[in-house]
């Protein structure tokens, strides 16, 4: 009987120390075919608008794209899809740093190279999730 306590105390413990860890994001191009970067709208939207920040010196918000976007989509799936979010949003490159933004159709078309791939990827994963299917990103 005393032994309950214990049993439920440790069980506590045990499910609260591995709430501790992050659920590791799933892999939003898990099943997708190879998508090299180069040569594309997203490559030179890189290049011209964001490497100023995201190198290797400044790292600005902890992140440099400069090796990375030699690579394929696929090599950084998580971070693509963190830049799919930024140029969706608007958020970046910053609008108040005084830095050249994209123009309205540079923006659109980077979006649509984007959600093409990952939008390609949720079909083929054979979610049919219509929520998903309209905002992969969002509803991860
Ligand atoms: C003037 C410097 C600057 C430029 C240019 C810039 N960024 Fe950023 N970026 C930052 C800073 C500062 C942060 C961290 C703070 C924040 O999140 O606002 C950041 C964070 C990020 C993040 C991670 C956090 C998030 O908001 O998702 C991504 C992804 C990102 N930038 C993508 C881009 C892309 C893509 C471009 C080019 C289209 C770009 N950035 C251009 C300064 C810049």
């Amino acid at each position: 009987m005393k032994k309950y306590p214990i049993i439920a105390i440790s069980l506590v413990s045990c499910l609260t120390f591995i709430g501790c860890f992050p659920t590791p994001r799933p892999n939003p191009l898990a099943n997708a075919p190879t998508y090299p970067i180069k040569p594309s709208v997203l490559y030179d939207t890189v290049q011209s608008y964001c490497l100023d920040c995201h190198n290797a010196d400044k790292m600005k918000g902890n992140l440099d794209l400069t090796r990375i976007v030699e690579g394929n989509l696929n090599d950084h799936p998580r971070i693509w899809q963190d830049v799919f979010h930024s140029l969706k949003h608007k958020d970046m490159p910053p609008m108040d740093e005084g830095v050249k933004l994209p123009d309205e159709q540079t923006y659109q078309a980077v979006n649509f190279w984007l959600a093409q791939r990952f939008e390609q990827n949720v079909q083929n994963s054979g979610n049919t999730d219509n929520q998903q299917l309209d905002n992969p990103i969002e509803s991860e």
